[in-house]
């Protein structure tokens, strides 16, 4: 018979190891809430082993999972409960994270849980149940309202992927209390812990990057996919940014052009943080190309894809420059090249190495990296010197760069 408690202490050791678990408080969680009764049906080595698994589909795509242990653990830390805190989930799944933060705030605090769909509630309410936990309240609700009957929270934490910061949610928090979310910050999707001071602005210096099913219903995010005709290939541009042109795109893409190297090795993760990150932060024109099925051979001019089946570019007036692989298409970091594709692509080229250039000398600087600050719309904005300023419909982010002196 499997010693569940075995594989779960192996599971929390493996997180502490890897520096995911740093407090004491959560690491008590995880050692003892029962993750496999969360999901039920799963056989208790997949149950905790450090992936997301996916618990309902629409079309194909997953519309809710239990989120990777690893991805949990970092954001509890960045949630920073103590005991008797009132918190707000939004997007409670399987109830697994309710559990855990239940754990920490114990019996005088509270956690709220909402999620839109009825069934993954229902479902919760068992999972919960059978694994003998107290004090969590489930609702069935869009969580783009938060849910105000519950409110003032000390922490409300999504663990869903939101484009923007919802006045509701913001009104909902306590004085000096804490909001942690999953934001589209220009393509890449980052968990930001913001604290909500006196004068409105809520501030951030705790910022990771991560990878979260979108929120459905009001809120639901715009799709900034999309597939590029005939070439296996989707071009995502960041929320903010206005319409591709695919065509222009397509065109473009079947004429590459020359090639010159970059000083860097490049990994999978710099597409969306590191280098991705820091050009979409820095540089207009950004996208990202990516193979619609990353197992589906491409033409080799798409190289650019390589072994990660995505890279980042530039484009502008029918041109395109995107980072590529010099090497095979193998796994892992590669050296790198700037190629130009389509007519005019020149200047392109030019402002992508350089921006590699830079990003290099910063310290090849990725999410934790860059403090960011949300104003609400009504909030003046705090003088800071030469922010980037991403407009959203509620609020505007200001992304304060990395210092180079602060890496070593
Ligand atoms: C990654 S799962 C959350 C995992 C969960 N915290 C757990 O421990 O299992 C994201 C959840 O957000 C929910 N969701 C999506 N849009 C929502 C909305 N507008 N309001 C509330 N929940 C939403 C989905 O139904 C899904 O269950």
């Amino acid at each position: 018979m499997v010693d569940v408690v075995r594989v779960r202490n192996r599971m929390v050791d493996a997180l502490r190891e890897a520096g995911r678990v740093r407090s004491a408080a959560v690491e008590e969680a995880f050692r003892s809430v029962p993750r496999h009764l969360f999901l039920p049906g799963l056989a208790v080595s997949d149950a905790y082993a450090d992936e997301a698994v996916a618990v309902q589909f629409s079309d194909g795509v997953a519309t809710s999972s239990a989120s990777q242990p690893s991805m949990m653990a970092i954001m509890l830390e960045q949630l920073d409960l103590k005991p008797g805190h009132r918190v707000l989930e939004i997007g409670a799944g399987t109830g697994y994270n309710a559990a855990l933060m239940a754990r920490i705030v114990g019996p005088a605090g509270a956690v709220t849980a909402v999620d839109i769909d009825e069934e993954l509630v229902d479902r919760a309410a068992g999972h919960l149940e059978s694994a003998g936990v107290d004090g969590v309240e489930l609702v069935v609700a869009d969580g783009a309202e938060g849910y105000p009957s519950g409110a003032p929270y000390d922490r409300i934490v999504l663990t869903v992927g939101s484009d923007d910061v919802l006045p509701a949610w913001v009104a909902q928090l306590a004085p000096g209390g804490r909001l942690l979310l999953p934001l589209a910050v220009r393509g890449s999707q980052l968990s930001v812990a913001l604290d909500l001071g006196v004068d409105g602005v809520l501030r951030c210096d705790s910022v990771r990057s991560c990878a979260f099913i979108r929120l459905r219903g009001t809120a639901a995010s715009a799709e900034t996919s999309r597939i590029v005709d005939g070439l296996g290939v989707a071009l995502q541009t960041p929320d903010d940014a206005p319409e591709p042109d695919l065509a222009a795109a397509a065109r473009a893409l079947a004429d590459p052009g020359e090639q010159r190297t970059a000083p860097v090795r490049l990994g999978a993760v710099d597409v969306w943080d590191g280098f991705g990150l820091w050009l979409a932060l820095t540089e207009p024109g950004v996208c990202r190309l990516l193979a619609v099925r990353p197992d589906t051979p491409l033409a080799d001019h798409l190289l650019p894809l390589g072994a990660t089946a995505g890279t980042v570019a530039l484009s502008a007036g029918g041109g395109l420059a995107a980072v590529v692989p010099v090497e095979s298409r193998g796994c892992g970091a590669a050296d790198v090249a700037v190629r130009e594709f389509g007519r005019d692509a020149r200047a392109l080229a030019d402002r992508l190495l350089a921006a590699l250039d830079a990003w290099a000398a910063a310290g090849r600087p990725g999410a934790s990296d860059w403090r960011l600050t949300v104003v609400p719309v009504g909030v003046d904005a705090p003088a800071l010197p030469a922010p980037q300023v991403i407009v959203k419909r509620h609020c505007r982010v200001l992304a304060e760069p990395p210092r180079p002196q602060q890496r070593g």
